[in-house]
This record gives C-alpha cells, sequence and structure tokens, in this order.
C-alpha cells in the first residue's frame, strides 16, 4: 500500500483536530471529523468555525464544498472502512497537575470498537511518555491486536494552519513499524522530514519541545528582572542573545510570560511523570514558578505606577488571548492580571478582538467593551497584554487625547516606546527602563537610565 490512507477520521474537532482534518482534506485525503459537541458540529456544519484561526474559515468552506471533509457525531459512522483513525481530543489538566486521559482513552476504545482489519489508530493528543504502550492492552479486540502509534502535534494557535502545513518535522513512534509507516504517508506530501521512533521517545519529544520553549521564555524573564535592577535593556539583551546560533532569537521575548491551553499543562505533567519516577526536573518547577512571578510583578509595577493606589482606578486592558491570532483564553495572562487587579479594588474594562466571549464567564467583575479607544476612556493606566497587531498600531494621539493619566504599561514589550513618551506617556514595560515624557532626548544617558531604575524598584 503505498497510496496515502483513505478515508481518515480525526476523531475530535478542538484546535488539532479541526486543523489536521482541514488540511489533511484540503491534501486529497477523504476525512471524516468525529465530536462529541453538537454544538460544535452545528456551528462548523453550518460553514463557521468554532475557534479564531488564520485561514481556518476559508479552508473549512473549501472542503466542505468538494466533500472531502465529513462532519460526523456517530462513531460507527464517522470509523468505519477508515485506514487510520487519528485520536485529537483533549488531554487537560487534573488538579495534580497529571494529565486526564479520560478523553483520549474513551476515543481509543471506540476506535478499537469500529476498526477494520487495515486500519491504525494513531495519537495525535499530547499524552505523557508511557502512555501509547499502556494503551495497547485496550487494542486488542477479538483476538487481534489493532495496531497503535502515536504522531504529536506541534502546531501552535494563531498560526495553526501554517504550522501544520510547514511542520519542522513529523514524529511518529510505535512498535509497529508498518502502521508507523502507513500513518507517515498521511503526511508524505509535506516537504519535512518525518522521524520514525518508539512511541515513548516521540511522545518526549512532544513535551520536551514545551518544555524546553517554557524555559526560554522563563530564562529571558528571569534575565528581564536582572536587567530592571542593573539599567540593561533586556530588548538588547535578548537581541544579543539570540543571534547567537546555537541559541535563536524565538521564544525570547520577555513580558508576561507564557500561557495557553499547551505550555502551562504540559510543562507540569511533565513535572508530575518526573516525580511518580522519583526524580526532581527542578528546571521545569523553576520555569512555572518564573512564569508566575511575571505576572505578579507586573500587576505591582502597576501599583507602583499609581502610586500604590488600585482602589477605585479605572484601567483599561488591552488584549485577553494568550497570544495574538487566537482567541483562546486558558491559562492566559490577562486572566490572573485582571482579577489580581480587581481584588485590590481596581475597576477592569477590557477588549479583544475576538476573545471577549471565551473570557466573559471567567471575569463576571469586568466591563466588556469592543472598540479599544472605548476601552481607554477614563482609564488610569493602559495595560497592553496580549500584542495584537491593531493594538501596536492604535492611534496613540488619539488614546492620549481620550485616558485620565498617561500612564501604558507593556507586558509585551511591543509598543514604540519613542513615539508614547513624545506623546506626553509614562512608558513602564519588562526588563526596559522607565521612561517618562520629560526623558524623551535623554532616555539612553547613564544618569537619567540610573534614576529610572531606582524608580522601578
Ligand atoms: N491547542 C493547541 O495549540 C495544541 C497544540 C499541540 C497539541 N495539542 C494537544 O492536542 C490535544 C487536543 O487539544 P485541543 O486544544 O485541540 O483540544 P480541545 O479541547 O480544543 O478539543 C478537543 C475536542 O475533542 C472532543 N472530544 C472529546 N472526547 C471525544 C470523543 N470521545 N469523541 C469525539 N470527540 C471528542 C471535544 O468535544 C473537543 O471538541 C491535547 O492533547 C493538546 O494538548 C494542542
Amino acid at each position: 500500500m503505498s497510496e496515502r490512507p483513505n478515508p481518515l477520521c480525526v476523531v475530535g474537532a478542538g484546535y488539532v483536530g479541526l486543523v489536521s482534518a482541514v488540511c489533511l482534506a484540503d491534501s486529497g485525503v477523504d476525512v471524516r471529523l468525529l465530536d462529541i459537541d453538537t454544538t460544535r458540529l452545528a456551528v462548523l456544519r453550518k460553514g463557521g468555525t468554532p475557534i479564531h484561526e488564520p485561514l481556518l474559515n476559508e479552508l473549512l468552506a473549501s472542503v466542505l464544498g468538494s466533500g472531502r471533509l465529513t462532519l460526523c457525531d456517530d462513531g460507527a459512522v464517522a470509523m468505519r472502512g477508515a485506514e487510520v483513525i487519528m485520536v485529537a481530543v483533549g488531554t487537560p489538566p487534573l488538579a495534580d497537575g497529571r494529565a486526564d486521559l479520560t478523553q483520549v482513552r474513551a476515543a481509543v476504545t471506540e476506535a478499537v470498537r469500529h476498526a477494520g482489519l487495515d486500519t491504525v489508530i494513531v495519537i495525535k493528543s499530547t499524552v505523557p511518555p508511557g502512555t501509547t504502550e499502556s494503551l495497547r492492552s485496550l487494542c486488542r479486540h477479538k483476538g487481534r491486536q489493532i495496531p497503535l502509534a502515536v504522531c504529536p502535534e506541534f502546531l501552535a494557535e494563531g498560526s495553526a494552519v501554517r504550522d501544520f502545513r510547514q511542520p519542522p518535522q513529523v514524529v511518529i513512534g510505535g512498535d509497529d513499524k508498518g502502521a508507523c509507516e502507513r500513518v507517515s504517508q498521511l503526511f508524505g506530501h509535506l516537504d519535512t522530514p518525518i522521524r520514525i521512533t518508539d512511541a515513548t521517545s516521540a511522545e518526549l519529544v512532544k513535551y520536551g519541545v514545551n518544555a524546553f520553549l517554557a524555559l526560554k521564555i522563563s530564562f529571558i524573564n528571569e534575565i528581564a528582572q536582572l536587567c530592571e535592577f542593573t539599567g540593561a535593556d533586556v530588548s538588547s539583551v535578548a537581541d544579543g542573545i539570540g543571534s547567537d546560533d546555537r541559541i535563536g532569537r524565538a521564544f525570547l521575548g520577555a513580558g508576561l510570560g507564557f500561557g495557553g491551553s499547551c505550555f502551562p499543562k504540559d510543562v507540569r505533567a511533565l513535572n508530575q511523570v518526573a516525580s511518580y519516577h522519583g526524580q526532581s526536573f527542578q528546571l521545569l518547577r523553576a520555569a512555572v514558578e518564573v512564569n508566575q512571578h511575571a505576572r505578579s510583578r507586573f500587576v505591582a509595577k502597576i501599583q507602583r505606577a499609581l502610586n500604590g493606589k488600585l482602589a477605585k482606578r479605572r484601567i483599561a486592558v488591552l488584549g485577553l488571548a494568550f497570544k495574538p491570532g487566537t482567541d483562546d483564553v486558558r491559562q492566559a495572562a490577562s486572566i490572573d492580571v485582571i482579577r489580581h487587579l480587581e481584588d485590590l479594588g481596581a475597576s477592569v474594562v477590557v477588549t479583544d478582538p475576538v476573545a471577549g466571549a471565551n473570557a466573559r464567564p471567567l471575569l463576571p467583575n469586568t466591563e466588556f467593551v469592543d472598540d479599544p479607544y472605548d476601552c481607554v476612556k477614563s482609564a488610569d493606566a493602559v495595560l497592553l497584554v496580549t500584542e495584537w497587531p491593531d493594538y501596536v498600531k492604535l492611534d496613540w494621539s488619539r488614546v492620549a487625547g481620550l485616558v485620565r493619566r498617561q500612564i501604558v504599561v507593556d507586558g509585551r514589550n511591543c509598543l514604540d516606546s519613542d513615539s508614547l513618551v513624545e506623546l506626553g506617556f509614562t512608558y513602564i514595560a519588562v526588563g526596559r527602563p522607565i521612561r517618562k515624557p520629560t526623558t524623551v532626548k535623554s532616555a539612553h544617558s547613564g544618569a537619567r537610565r540610573a534614576a529610572d531604575v531606582l524608580a522601578m524598584r
């Protein structure tokens, strides 16, 4: 069998399942997309996408129109005759940080029930090392062992379609090499290396990537703190460190740290696996702690900027999504920061181009507005929390005329500090000297910088 597996059943129409299904259908495979969430399916059936992801709407319309993608709520229909059943369901964190594998077990059990003689089941969800091995016992059916492989997904929200189509590599793990080859044919149209290994190593590659990227972010946030103590500018430091090819500039953006549905949960899950084996993976715990501190230090900065008083202050927050390009607010810095500010008595008004609906249930005391200019009206401080291009490119002279106090606290170090101070704003960022309107010409002078450093403490 050298042709690509056809049809393919994808189980789970979330960020990973939906993007995988749509992209593989677009590449010529007949895909059946199964979900138990009928509301989500109803949105998809109308041609809408339940998540915000660039390019996804257009591609979805195209593959639904061509008949390459079929939406299903019945496992028997979706899985019957499928050559590959790809499990892309959630693996949310349990209270202690371990990955909850309930959805994966249920999906694999159902896949086994409907598997045909040629079916390979492949796990696309992020699962802890050892999971695929342990699930093999579920895959014995009527005296037959259904092949099981794992193929972790590396896409990032906000660029998911592009990432799925141009991955740095495809990793496939399993003890049945024929089954792994069969899964690899799904990705044969991509110009990317395919790495086939044992299942546990493949699982650990996925956790290793996420943990390492999280470490990079926390590392630069530690450097940022040192910059604040010493008067250095973390953007210049990160440029310098990152221009060393052995390190690279990516994920060296100081600021509010990492959030989202993957890094925080995967780092904690990996730490749990290490603890289970008696290992103390101190780097992981440190990365989580530094990340949490980044949020509280940000709030402390706002408080200092307002002379210690947050009660009855109106704080405008630009951005709720954990990063631009997505409507996902799972573990987003915005939620922690806003709750903390509200606990300290501030009244918070927020805006986000797409994530408002997801954030609203998490922030019952917060005022939501659509227009960023409405958001900043009469604000005592404006916070940049998600670096949406629209917010970076705001007409800041208009903002200057709307706010009560000209204070900007930039949680992503992405605003143009020169123009802001020229407009009269006090500009506060992460790991960079505070800039005040009067410092516009002399911001880089040693004396001024030393004074700013003192002011930040
Ligand atoms: N979101 C990301 O950026 C990303 C990136 C890489 C890997 N991952 C991993 O991929 C997996 C999926 O993540 P996600 O963000 O797409 O999850 P999600 O929560 O957005 O979606 C999961 C979907 O699976 C459906 N589902 C659950 N059980 C089912 C069942 N038995 N049958 C059919 N459908 C079922 C749910 O209704 C939901 O629609 C997780 O393990 C995650 O860690 C996520």
